[in-house]
């Protein structure tokens, strides 16, 4: 990743840290986005150690305005952007009886409007050999629980293959990695009850790490993923890959 200018947003914690972390390390410069003003006392950790490599914009990913911002420094100070990371993501855990449409919608802003808006933003500074990961989820794949965010990643899987299409003629590729249970800050309040009865649903009978994930995105940004656009890949430790036969290999072992 060596002199490659990466954008990764909701790059304060938990996955989108662990992104900025690792794609620096590999030699990329970050513009790491987030909504607080300055960068989180982690991601400042990492800044010193890559001195100049990791340069923090506020950025809420459903404005506009943000990403023009972002846009007009990226076209000042480096010139192009070969890669766009569109991490950040926020759930809601209403149940289909209770959730509403105000809820679907907040969701969709951040987790569908913020990835097309960086799409947006970003692309008339790629060139061929650029590269978009959009961060999915198993909810994406499966009928999961939370409504309002099991429809909202669905609905990125669409923009991300619409993406692809399109931007495949420009030596652009998109593809999505869809994280299964990663110990982050967005799982850190969640049930425990849904951590349990996830990693009975996963064949490798653990939670996965944000480090996990961000191998994983790291390949896609990177010329190793030269020929690989429009694909998904579930870094979920094969939760999705069973299609519910787990419990059914687990009954009669
Ligand atoms: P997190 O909640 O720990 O971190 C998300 C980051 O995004 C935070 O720093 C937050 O400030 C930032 N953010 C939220 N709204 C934003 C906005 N409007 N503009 C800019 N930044 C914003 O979440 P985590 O776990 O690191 O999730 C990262 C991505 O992975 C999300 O898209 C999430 O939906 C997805 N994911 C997470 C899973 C998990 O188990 N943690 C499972 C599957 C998918």
């Amino acid at each position: 990743m060596r002199g490659k200018v990466v954008v990764v947003t909701g790059a304060n914690g938990g996955q989108g840290l662990a992104e900025a972390r690792l794609l620096v390390a590999a030699g990329a410069h970050v513009l790491a986005g987030d909504l607080t003003p300055e960068p989180s006392g982690e991601l400042q950790q990492v800044m010193p150690e890559y001195a100049g490599a990791v340069t923090y914009l506020r950025l809420d990913v459903t404005s506009p305005g943000d990403w023009s911002a972002l846009a007009d420094r990226a076209a000042q100070e480096v010139g192009r952007i070969d890669g766009l990371v569109n991490n950040a993501g926020i759930t809601r855990r209403p149940r289909l009886l209770e959730v509403t449409p105000a809820d679907l919608t907040v969701v969709a802003d951040v987790n569908v409007a913020g990835p097309l808006l960086g799409i947006q933003a970003c692309v008339p500074l790629m060139g061929a050999g650029a590269s978009i990961v959009n961060v999915g989820s198993v909810a994406a794949l499966t009928g999961h629980y939370p409504v309002a965010y099991t429809a909202s990643k669905w609905a990125l899987r669409g923009l991300s293959a619409a993406a692809a299409t399109e931007l495949g003629p420009r030596g652009i590729r998109v593809n999505t990695v869809h994280p299964g249970f990663i110990d982050t800050p967005m799982t850190a309040g969640a049930n425990p009850a849904f951590r349990e009865a996830t990693v009975a649903e996963t064949p490798l009978g653990r939670t996965g790490a944000p480090e996990e994930v961000a191998a994983v995105v790291a390949f896609l940004l990177s010329p190793l993923a030269s020929f690989v656009t429009g694909a998904e890949i579930p870094v979920d430790g094969g939760q999705t890959s069973h299609g519910g036969a787990k419990s059914i290999s687990d009954a009669l072992r």
